[in-house]
């Protein structure tokens, strides 16, 4: 049995479709999701769906590294960041080394670091009048937005889409290849590396 822990902020949409794509796989299971708010829409959907909830505050996460044996104790083997915005300590990326990954709604490197997260992102990309957006998946180090790349999907954004526009254009394209993507990361275990 392989065992993921999602840490999300929000909404939940990609954490949904994660959840939703292994509902029906008997090896892998989604025990675990992590939010840093504790109104956080995810937080429900993780009810609903029966799955343990961990709401962190900041000394917790940053001061203290007790989510590290935790997560151990859970025999969590992947932790998948799907839209969560505070940055993973050092303590955490060294305990789980290859084994966090993030999506960011931008083609890596450009649009990314700190600050660059949801709406603001497509809100540069639109201003920066660019062609082309997408989606980044990779390995988490202890920066924002950094670590080896595992998936790239570009999609063309047209003069007249609005950053809305190249926001839900983009979520649609993460719904459909995020789960794949942290199944294959998850099967492929110790082989990957970044
Ligand atoms: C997603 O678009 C994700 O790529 C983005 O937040 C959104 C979360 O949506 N992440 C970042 O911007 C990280 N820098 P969701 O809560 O509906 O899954």
């Amino acid at each position: 049995m392989k065992r993921i822990a999602i840490f999300a902020s929000g909404t939940g949409s990609n954490a949904r479709k994660i959840v939703e794509h292994f509902s029906s796989h008997d090896d892998v299971a989604v025990s675990l999701i992590v939010s840093n708010k504790s109104k956080a829409k995810v937080l429900e959907m993780a009810q609903s769906h029966g799955i343990k909830r961990l709401i962190i505050d900041r000394p917790y996460f940053y001061e203290s590294e007790e989510i590290v044996s935790l997560l151990k104790e859970k025999k969590i083997d992947l932790i998948v960041l799907a839209g969560f915005l505070w940055l993973v300590p050092k303590y955490l990326v060294q305990a789980f080394p290859n084994r966090i990954v993030n999506i960011h709604p931008a083609l890596l490197p450009k649009f990314g670091g700190k600050g660059m997260y949801g709406m603001n992102v497509h809100r540069a990309v639109k201003e920066a009048g660019e062609k082309e957006s997408g989606l980044t998946i990779h390995f988490v180090n202890e920066n924002y937005d950094e670590g080896g790349y595992i998936f790239k999907a570009a999609c063309q954004i047209n003069d007249s889409d609005s950053p809305e526009e190249i926001a839900a254009k983009i979520l649609k394209m993460e719904h459909k290849y995020f789960p794949k993507v942290v199944e294959r990361v998850l099967r492929n275990g110790e082989k990957i590396s970044s």
